[in-house]
């Protein structure tokens, strides 16, 4: 795919649902009593693996649109798949589907594509062997032989959602209680939803403790904007000038708005308007108009609240006046594809002055950005981070890959294309 500079980006757009929302939202209506009514589900390739899976476990779901009916049936009700559970490219949907089947009444395996086979597993599977699951495997393809599991004590050593979310389903099923410490606060969508369930999770700080919980109540969920797409337009709308994009409808629980604090502590102007709570989760639009951006230093408590958007952030930093520092951020190294070496290697490739260290990167703004031919590594925000990039660069440059997007962001080529002035 070709993509041309352009000069500036106008106008209103609404992103697709939250993946890491849509997930729960299916995952959790499966193994509730009842039906669940899903809207603003993310139609991506993320969230149809996680579909396709829970329909080889024996679950009713009805899909049209962004509209989902899961007819659950309940904690006990799934049955064993008669073939491999193929998750595709999610980490979501393959670590989430450890945690609750390992405690199950049957044997399953599980695997997904390249990226995922490379993936580790062994950050769920751990927890959860102390628990006393029986996972074969630290990488896809997994076996795994439900058993009768117990609680434990568990210290997380990185802030990680999947596989927090992975100990918390399998503490729904275990005898006795289990508490688990997070380093860092990650995204708690699964605690709100679960609670709201009527699963017997307490939340204290960085604790979180959870019983065995005998039935889940259905809810009827919407699902919001997913701030990890709208960040692109966020960086785009920020960095052109005469540019003025509202996204409607985002997400923005404060497990997640690492972005738009450090966009505005680079100087972005950007606000919130017409906040409120749907279905748990906080929501608003968000207004970002054209800014003059400075270097930051991104690092510590706030990574694991914008992880997925360091990409978009360094791009940002690529423009931005100075020298931006992004550190103690490993687990990017661990994503769809290494993203401190896809990020460094490709912005490089047009001029960018950018350095890969142990924990992150470092970029010197303001250097003269010119196209070039970039690479996505197959991964989704790689390739919708370098588009964004593309856009900025002057003159014309190519991706090797633009179906990738599916994964999160089927329609972000198209929502692209209206927004923008050449
Ligand atoms: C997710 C958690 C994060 C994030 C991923 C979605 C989730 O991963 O990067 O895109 O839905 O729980 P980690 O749990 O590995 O940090």
């Amino acid at each position: 795919m070709e993509i041309m500079k352009i000069n500036s980006a106008n106008g209103t757009l609404t992103v697709p649902g939250d993946k890491s929302v849509s997930h729960r939202a299916v995952m959790f209506g499966a193994i509730a009593d009842g039906v669940t009514h899903i809207s603003g589900f993310l139609n991506g390739a993320d969230c149809l693996s996680t579909i396709d899976c829970f329909r080889q476990l024996g679950i009713r779901i009805d899909l049209n649109g962004d509209t989902v009916t899961v007819y659950g049936k309940g904690i006990n009700g799934l049955e064993k798949p008669d073939s491999l559970l193929y998750t595709g490219n999610s980490g979501t949907t393959t670590r989430l589907l450890c945690g609750l089947l390992c405690a199950q009444d049957f044997e399953c395996d599980i695997s997904g594509d390249e990226s995922i086979q490379k993936r580790p597993m062994n950050r769920v599977a751990q927890p959860l062997r102390l628990m006393g699951a029986d996972i074969t495997g630290d990488y896809c393809p997994l076996h795994i032989s439900g058993k009768a599991i117990h609680g434990i004590e568990y210290n997380m050593p990185v802030a990680s959602a999947q596989v927090k979310t992975a100990i918390i389903l399998a503490a729904l099923q275990a005898n006795g209680k289990t508490v688990i410490h997070e380093p860092e606060k990650s995204r708690d969508h699964t605690e709100l939803m679960l609670r709201a369930m009527g699963a017997k999770i307490d939340v204290s700080g960085l604790d979180i403790t959870v019983n065995k919980t005998e039935s889940l109540a259905p809810q009827n969920i919407t699902v919001p904007g997913d701030i990890s797409s709208a960040a692109f337009f966020m960086v785009l709308g920020a960095m052109l000038k005469d540019s003025h994009i509202t996204i409607k409808n985002v997400g923005v629980n404060p497990t997640r708005t690492g972005i738009i604090d450090v966009l505005k502590d680079m100087g972005a102007d950007i606000r919130l308007e017409n906040k409120r709570t749907v279905t748990g989760e906080q929501v608003a639009d968000i207004i970002v108009c054209s800014s003059h951006l400075h270097g930051v230093t991104v690092g510590k408590g706030i990574i694991p609240r914008l992880i997925d958007e360091l990409p978009v952030i360094a791009v940002a930093a690529v423009f931005a006046e100075g020298t931006t520092v992004i550190k103690d951020a490993q687990e990017l190294k661990v994503k769809e594809t290494n993203r401190i070496f896809a990020v460094v290697n490709e912005f490089k490739k047009c001029g960018a002055d950018i350095e890969e260290t142990d924990d992150g990167m470092v970029i010197h703004g303001q250097k003269p950005i010119h196209g070039a031919d970039f690479k996505t590594y197959g991964d989704h925000r790689m390739a919708m981070s370098l588009a964004i990039l593309s856009q900025l660069a002057n003159g014309k440059s190519t991706l090797d890959d633009d179906a990738c997007v599916s994964v999160s962001y089927p329609t972000f080529f198209k929502d692209l294309k209206e927004l923008g002035t050449t």
